[in-house]
């Protein structure tokens, strides 16, 4: 037997994103019938960021990933996000392959907030906001125009050259550089930044918004005005992880919110254990922290993708 390296090129090359949407609700969906396993992510901190260790197992295959966030690097030229994926075989424990995991984490997080606003965002939505216009910015893009048809799309940065970036990256999509405020009146929001303050006011987000909260994905860090959650339907992926590393982390910590707030989680809703939105007024807020099942569910794709194509380089790594 023999372990398959597939390398950022090769990553790149074998991913698409309406295959990874499918694949990442496909795995919500086993998550919410119990048919999947993941343990809490385990955080190990040091002096410029922090690891994280992401294990899980889906039917058939288990992995684990291994990411480092060091909000820093980019004074450095290097991506503020590093990953790579353990792929094994679930029977055997087997290593079938080794992955670069920086992009997987990208598209899953796009795709799983897109998910999440299929089934919280108004039907007819056709505006989306980007607060942050870095790294995450590209895939959460890619994965909402792969859902809605998009007529507008308002992107705010603090830094011109990300949005201008960003603007050059999509030729064919209708990006314009926005405010903070008219970004946030999108119908679809998503926060993408590392921000550990409240950067979005309250006042900002319409009725019937739908907001993806994504940047904050550990202790301390936060991008919405904790009145926003307590105007909100608040769904997240994992409640623990939420309530410890997610958006909801800074408001529970200080006492303004409760985790037994939060209305349920996006697999619970894709699995139809719980209703998506409501009605047309309800402002519905994603907490997305990211999970290692929606990473071992697009590492799956990958390696049968990567072994039915054939010509990827194989190692005897054990
Ligand atoms: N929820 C998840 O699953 C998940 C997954 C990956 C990354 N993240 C988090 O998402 C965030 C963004 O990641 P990235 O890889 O795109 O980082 P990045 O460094 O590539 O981009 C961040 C962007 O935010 C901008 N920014 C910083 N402060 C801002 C502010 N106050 N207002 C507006 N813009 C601001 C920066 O200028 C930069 O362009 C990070 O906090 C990262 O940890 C979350």
């Amino acid at each position: 037997m023999s372990t398959l390296i597939l390398d950022k090129n090769a990553v790149r090359r074998l991913l698409g994103m309406p295959e990874v949407l499918s694949a990442v609700e496909e795995a919500f969906r086993l998550h919410a019938e119990g048919k999947a396993a993941m343990p809490p992510k385990a955080y190990l901190t040091v002096e410029r960021g922090d690891f994280r260790a992401m294990p899980a197992a889906l039917p058939g295959c288990a992995g684990i990933k291994w990411v480092s966030v060091h909000p820093g690097n980019l004074s450095r030229n290097l991506p503020s996000v590093m990953a790579v994926i353990i792929y094994n075989d679930r029977e055997t424990g087997y290593p079938l392959a080794v992955m670069e995991a920086t992009i997987i984490t990208a598209y899953r997080t796009g795709a799983s907030a897109a998910i999440a606003a299929k089934y919280l965002a108004r039907k007819n939505s056709r505006t989306l906001g980007l607060i942050g216009a870095g790294y995450q910015a590209h895939t959460q893009l890619m994965a909402h125009a792969g859902i809605f048809d998009l007529e507008k799309v308002n992107v705010f940065d603090i830094s011109a050259e990300a949005v201008s970036n960003l603007i050059k990256a999509f030729p064919d999509l209708p990006l314009r550089r926005s405010s903070i405020e008219e970004a946030a009146a999108s119908d679809i929001v998503c926060t993408l930044t590392p921000s550990r303050r409240p950067i979005v006011k309250r006042e900002w987000i319409l009725p019937g918004t739908h907001v993806n909260a994504v940047g904050a994905d550990a202790a301390g860090k936060e991008e919405l005005d904790p009145a926003v959650l307590k105007a909100a339907t608040v769904v997240v992926d994992d409640l623990k992880q939420a309530a410890s590393g997610g958006e909801i982390n800074v408001p529970v910590a200080q006492g303004i919110y409760s985790p037994d707030e939060v209305y349920g989680t996006l697999p619970e809703i894709v699995a139809g254990k719980r209703r998506g939105r409501a009605d047309e007024r309800q402002i519905t807020v994603f907490d997305s922290t990211g999970i290692a099942i929606e990473d071992i569910a697009v590492a799956k794709l990958i390696y049968e993708r990567a072994r039915a194509q054939g010509g990827y380089p194989q190692v005897e790594l054990v």
